[in-house]
């Protein structure tokens, strides 16, 4: 009897295995669900590795080092959600888009089924691309050969093929920084950055490129005469990945704060305001993860350094993720929009105040970060802004003068 139940179970189990075997395999349709064709090594190259193009390009390639888009495999925070059961194969794809960089190949998904991948060990995998995320080749190099801008004049190591409408930003930048999908209830992708920059103003003026690869007049590889290029910082955030890393920083928010007096008369407010408008950055600010968030500290000290009002502003989105992935407040700022804050605490007590503003860029909460185990060494957010106003509050009637 146990011996039947037995062979029943295995049974059992060898159908389920086979029905969830056995549903049709769907061929990849969605864009961010395909990868870059495997690569040859172009012409006259060693590898396809950034560290061999860095042996001639070498200003191109100290600055990719310290990009994003050199950790968007290292990331701890991508790491940790990569392991999750709820992160679906395609995940990789934007991080590491080169089949050369994948262990495996998708041959299509059971179902078509996200979570069902067929897949297949890559014998030409290569790991130690893997580690460069989005690596020179994975903008550069189409059908085994280097695309650029220009095509070069001839007498290259490498021969290069001109093309401008892959190198725009409007096909390889948003390509990647452009996906609005819900993949599941509890997962959705939103980076809206194409399509806010398409509605915004700098659309006709300045792309993705004209902020974030800034052109530069140098040398491509020593010896070969100077020429217009483009830094490869690819500045965002400047919110660094390690804190190791030294990264570039770009601020899309102006900042004007009110004056601030010298003097004031006992029981008289403060009346500070700060305006805070968005007005470099060619799409709202923060963009793309919708975890990122903006933190404004306005803090009225007494004489004695102790705080006497505090006061916390957020721009940001907010999401709840289960049961199903759903925005709840979004006051993040459109290209041109600004806020006002207004702190205006009444100063009682006579004697010497001190006021300090500051401004924080985060890129994840602590309880977030803390989730995902990512250590103390992950920074989580910088300073941009730091003003330190010291005054006088007097019982007198000569209350004035301007804070410098
Ligand atoms: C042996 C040296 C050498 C190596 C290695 C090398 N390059 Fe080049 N590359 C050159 C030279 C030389 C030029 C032309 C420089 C000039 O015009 O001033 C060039 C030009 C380029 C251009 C500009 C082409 C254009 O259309 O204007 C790109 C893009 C480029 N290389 C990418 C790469 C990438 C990506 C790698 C690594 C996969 C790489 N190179 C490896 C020597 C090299
Ligand atoms: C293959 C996909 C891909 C392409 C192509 C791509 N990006 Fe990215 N980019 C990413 C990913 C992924 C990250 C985030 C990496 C991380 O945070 O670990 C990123 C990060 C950035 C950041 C930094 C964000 C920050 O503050 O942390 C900027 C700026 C940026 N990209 C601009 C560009 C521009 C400009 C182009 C076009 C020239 C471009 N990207 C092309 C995928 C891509
Ligand atoms: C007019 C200049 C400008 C244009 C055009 C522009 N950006 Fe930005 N971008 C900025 C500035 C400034 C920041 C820094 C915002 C901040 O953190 O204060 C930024 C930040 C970013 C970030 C980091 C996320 C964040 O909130 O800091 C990403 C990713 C990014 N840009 C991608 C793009 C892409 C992709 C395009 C093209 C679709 C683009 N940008 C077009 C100026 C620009
Ligand atoms: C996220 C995509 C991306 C990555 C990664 C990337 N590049 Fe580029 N690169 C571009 C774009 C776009 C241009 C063309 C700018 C233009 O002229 O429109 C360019 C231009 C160049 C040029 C021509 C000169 C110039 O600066 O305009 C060279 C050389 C070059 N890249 C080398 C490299 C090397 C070496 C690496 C890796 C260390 C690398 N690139 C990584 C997007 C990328
Ligand atoms: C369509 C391309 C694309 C796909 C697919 C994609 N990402 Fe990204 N990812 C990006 C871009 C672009 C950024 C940078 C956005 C920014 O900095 O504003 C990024 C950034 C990140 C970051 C860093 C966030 C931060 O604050 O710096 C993590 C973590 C991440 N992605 C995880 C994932 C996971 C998990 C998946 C699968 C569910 C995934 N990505 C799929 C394009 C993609």
């Amino acid at each position: 009897m146990k011996r039947i139940s037995l062979v029943l179970f295995a049974l059992m189990l060898f159908t389920t295995w086979q029905c969830a075997k056995k549903g049709p395999m769907l061929p990849l349709t969605k864009k961010w669900e395909k990868v870059v064709p495997q690569q040859e090594v172009p012409a006259g190259l060693p590898s396809l590795k950034a560290a061999d193009c860095g042996i001639c390009h070498p200003s191109h390639y100290e600055e990719w080092k310290l990009s994003t888009h050199a950790h968007a495999w290292s990331d701890l925070q991508f790491q940790a959600e990569l392991k999750k059961e709820s992160s679906p194969f395609m995940c990789i794809n934007c991080h590491i888009p080169l089949q050369n960089q994948q262990e495996y190949i998708v041959k299509g998904l059971i179902d078509g089924d996200i979570y069902q991948p067929v897949r297949e060990k890559n014998p030409l995998f290569d790991p130690e691309l893997q580690k460069e995320g989005i690596t020179c080749a994975a903008c550069h190099v189409r059908d085994n050969v280097i695309i650029g801008p220009t095509g070069g004049n001839g007498n290259l190591p490498h021969p290069v093929v001109k093309d401008t409408v892959h190198l725009s930003s409007e096909n390889l930048c948003i390509n990647c920084h452009n996906a609005v999908a819900v993949l599941t209830p509890e997962l959705a992708c939103t980076f809206e950055t194409g399509d806010e920059w398409k509605a915004g103003p700098f659309a006709d003026e300045k792309d993705c490129k004209s902020c974030h690869m800034e052109p530069i007049t140098r040398e491509i590889m020593p010896g070969f005469g100077e020429k217009l290029t483009h830094r490869h910082y690819f500045t965002g955030s400047g919110i660094p990945k390690f804190d190791t890393v030294q990264t570039t920083v770009l601020n899309g928010l102006a900042f004007y704060p009110s004056e601030v007096l010298e003097t004031y008369q006992a029981g008289e407010p403060l009346n500070y305001n700060f305006r805070a408008k968005n007005e470099h950055a060619g799409h709202r600010v923060p963009t793309g993860d919708p975890e990122r968030f903006i933190l404004f500290h306005f803090t009225l000290f007494d004489v004695a350094g102790d705080t006497l009002k505090h006061l916390t502003e957020r721009i940001g989105e907010e999401w709840e993720w289960y049961p199903e992935a759903k925005k709840l407040t979004d006051n993040n700022l459109d290209p041109g929009e600004e806020v006002n804050y207004r702190f205006t605490p009444v100063l009682q007590d006579t004697g010497q105040y001190r006021m300090l503003v500051r401004v924080e860029k985060h890129r994840l909460n602590k309880a977030n970060a803390e989730y995902n185990k990512l250590g103390d060494h992950y920074p989580l957010y910088i300073e941009i802004l730091n003003r330190e106003y010291t005054f006088k509050v007097s019982a007198e009637e000569t209350a004035g003068g301007a804070n410098p």
